[in-house]
């Protein structure tokens, strides 16, 4: 804490609380844009974060992407997550294996010692599949632990970036440039007014089941997510932003 003090970081921290009307922020220094050591760091304030909030046989969702594999791996094991299960937030979204939030699930329960339980959803579902698919017993399983859950910890990306890296098709994208998506989480893209403009479809956690039972930490850095962090907080639930101080400053620029 005194260290905080000392680098000017709790100011940070309290002028992005009042400016982005989240009850807690934390701020670790660096900019992951330009090393990746910090978020790490994130994941550690993030991993003490979850360990303080968790407790015996509570849910915890998680999405995916390199933040919160960055998270999963500062995970630690801990005799009250035993009885605790991760899942998955959502099903495919069309990332790489290692950034996917069933692949991130069963890594953050095996560094705590918990149980975790996998969504297996394809990344491209059509309306059919989609409908059919969640009547499936097993999947209608998870996904009442999926809504049951007490934690969420999710990442927040930059909209273009997201479809690029989910190779979204051309009519998609055209669609987030021509409505000014800047942000993206849970699969869900909004403009600079927190509006969403498109949802991709998968199964699982929907925005508008983050009520108030829900622990919602969201985890998300670099200076290049500053908008992207500014539009989720226009309209979506968040608890505990754990951020760096490159977002920070950058949030706070032209103040
Ligand atoms: O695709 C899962 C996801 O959590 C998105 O919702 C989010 O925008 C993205 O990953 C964040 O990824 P990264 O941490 O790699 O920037």
């Amino acid at each position: 804490e005194m260290m905080k003090e000392l680098l000017g970081l709790s100011t940070l921290e309290q002028r992005l609380q009042s400016k982005l009307g989240v009850t807690k922020v934390i701020v670790v220094s660096g900019d992951s844009d330009d090393n990746d050591w910090v978020k790490h760091e994130m994941g550690r304030a993030a991993v003490l974060e979850l360990n303080s909030k968790v407790k015996a046989k509570d849910v915890i969702a998680v999405m995916g992407g390199t933040t919160l594999a960055a998270v999963a791996s500062m995970m630690t094991a801990d005799t009250k997550m035993k009885e605790v299960v991760f899942v998955p937030a959502r099903g495919g979204l069309g990332e790489r294996v290692e950034n996917q939030a069933n692949t991130i699930s069963a890594e953050f329960a095996s560094r705590a010692g918990a149980e975790y339980r996998l969504l297996h959803v394809p990344d491209q579902l059509s309306e059919e599949a989609y409908s059919s698919l969640r009547l499936e017993p097993s999947v209608q399983e998870i996904l009442a632990l999926i809504k049951s859950a007490a934690v969420v910890i999710h990442g927040i990306g930059v909209a273009e970036t997201m479809a690029l890296r989910r190779n979204s098709a051309a009519k998609i994208k055209n669609h987030l440039s021509d409505d000014e998506a800047v942000g993206e989480a849970f699969g869900y893209y909004f403009n600079k007014n927190g509006e969403i403009i498109y949802k991709q479809r998968t199964i699982g956690l929907q925005l508008d089941e983050l009520d108030q039972n829900k622990y919602v930490i969201s985890v998300a850095g670099g200076h290049s997510k500053a908008k992207a962090i500014l539009a989720y907080m226009k309209n979506c639930p968040s608890d505990v932003l754990i951020t760096d101080e490159g977002a920070a400053r950058s949030l706070l620029e032209n103040e």
